[in-house]
């Protein structure tokens, strides 16, 4: 008997009205108010949480002193960090400006098809660019960013638009733009300050300006809001600009966000959660999130006077990646590409070894979902992953087991039912039942194996519990 015959006459006819109000009709998109209490109620795009990994490009004029950070700019002229005032001193003239770095920006060896391939060969499903970052310098022909964007100065090219259309064209990736809200030393943004943010002059003629002209022009599939400079969400309008984005935009249907939209946003509202740069909780999440962290752990943007061992290696990058998607997260791998348009060969490797490790265990990493328990509890270094609907469990371990067996606390198999495979691996693997206490999986010889990878290896699982 279904709910609605049960009713009384006037609830019968009354029940289809209600319904059409409270929910939109079939096919028809959900339609957001401008608070967050609307917004952070619509669900994230799906292909988000599938896509798992992407790659950040951090590119702008801070490439061209590369030195130190791409706060280079800050340090220098606000903090006045003594490495940073000697560089300049020691290499360009007095009354040198940061602006004179623009035309020396000049991405002569930019080729955006060169990038897309090179940023598919990592695996990963979409990629986030610096469109702007706090040095106010955008990388299209911005009509609100006079004289200051590559378009005009520099490169004289539109940088945005040259990698959308070959990472569309190429790749199928999803195209993702970083915007700051606030800039470093924008004078109209200064005076907001000065006025504790009762004038909204910046907000309302530059940063918001811009954030439509990409969206209308570039039709990003993220939008990686940051740089709010303490100030509020409701001086940046960010809820009636989420509200544009969410109900009106070319981009409505697919776009997804993050959590930086103004003070005290973060890790609160928004789209997926960011939390903090680096974030990686260890544990599971209710709610959608990324971590975005850098190759080079000193610097996110290009910087010559970076070290070897300032990179982080294959393997901490492999063990970051199983350790956040385990968790439900999505890794935000960045790179620096360099002034003149190249990204440097020790970034192309990492990425292509990430590649290289995806192919053989990416089935473990898109498309799944946390399992019941994210880690082992009796094994160090073992991550769960899981695709509920096969009814399959991953376990990727990050150390070989030098004795032969892996002792699994977690789950626990059915005799003759449950089968371990391990990826790349033609035999099923030997398991025994520990009872409540999980299961014992033998593993071949390494030696003999010859496994067409490295750096972590992955357990495929079936009807375990
Ligand atoms: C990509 O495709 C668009 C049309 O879809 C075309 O206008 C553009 O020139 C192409 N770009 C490249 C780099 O091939
Ligand atoms: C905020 O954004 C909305 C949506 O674009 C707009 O209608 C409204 O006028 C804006 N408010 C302010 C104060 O800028
Ligand atoms: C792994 O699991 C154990 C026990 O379930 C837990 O105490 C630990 O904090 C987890 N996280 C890491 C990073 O090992």
């Amino acid at each position: 008997m279904s709910a609605g015959s049960r009713l009384p006459a006037l609830g019968r006819l009354l029940l289809p009205l209600l319904l059409s109000i409270s929910r939109p009709l079939a096919g028809e998109a959900a339609r957001y108010d401008p608070t967050w209490e609307s917004l952070d109620a619509r669900p994230i795009p799906d292909w988000f949480d599938e896509a798992k990994f992407g790659i950040f490009l951090h590119w702008g004029v801070f490439s061209v002193p590369s030195f130190g950070s791409e706060w280079f700019w800050w340090y220098w002229q606000k903090e006045k960090r003594e490495p940073y005032v000697k560089f300049m001193n020691a290499n360009y003239p007095p009354g040198f400006t940061y602006e004179d770095f623009g035309p020396s920006f000049t991405a002569e060896f930019f080729d955006a098809n060169q990038w897309a391939d090179i940023l598919k060969a990592s695996g990963a499903k979409y990629i986030v660019l610096t469109s702007k970052h706090h040095e106010g310098f955008t990388l299209w022909g911005s009509k609100y960013s006079w004289a200051w964007n590559a378009v005009d100065v520099g490169p004289k090219r539109d940088i945005v638009a040259e990698l959308a259309s070959s990472i569309r064209n190429r790749t199928g990736l999803r195209f993702g733009l970083y915007h700051s809200l606030f800039e470093w030393f924008n004078r109209l943004f200064l005076e907001d300050a000065a006025s504790a943010f009762m004038k909204r002059q910046f907000a309302s003629l530059k940063s918001l300006p811009e954030l439509y002209e990409i969206v209308n022009q570039y039709q990003p599939d993220i939008l990686w809001s940051d740089g709010d400079g303490n100030a509020p969400d409701t001086y940046w309008n960010s809820t009636g600009f989420l509200a544009w984005l969410y109900n009106d935009s070319p981009v409505r249907d697919r776009v997804v966000t993050n959590d930086r939209w103004g003070a005290g946003t973060i890790c609160k509202h928004g789209g997926y959660y960011t939390c903090a740069d680096r974030y990686n909780p260890g544990h599971l999440l209710s709610h959608k999130w990324e971590n975005c962290m850098t190759i080079d752990t000193k610097s996110w943007g290009y910087r010559r006077n970076a070290q070897l061992s300032d990179y982080l290696a294959i393997e901490d990058l492999v063990k970051l990646l199983v350790e956040t998607v385990s968790c439900g997260g999505n890794l935000l791998m960045n790179i620096g590409p360099t002034h003149d348009g190249r990204i440097p060969v020790i970034f192309e490797e990492r990425l292509k070894q990430m590649g290289n490790w995806l192919e053989i265990n990416g089935e473990a990493i898109f498309s799944t979902k946390p399992w019941r328990a994210q880690n082992d509890s009796v094994t160090p270094d073992v991550w769960y992953t899981s695709k509920p609907k096969e009814d399959i469990l991953y376990a990727i371990f990050l150390k070989w087991p030098s004795s032969g067996t892996l002792v699994l606390g977690e789950p626990k198999g059915i005799p003759r039912k449950t089968e371990v495979m391990l990826i790349g691996y033609a035999e099923p693997l030997p398991w025994v039942s520990l009872g409540e206490k999980g299961m014992m999986v033998a593993t071949p010889l390494l030696s003999f194996t010859k496994l067409p990878y490295q750096w972590g290896w992955t357990l495929r699982i079936t009807h375990a519990y």
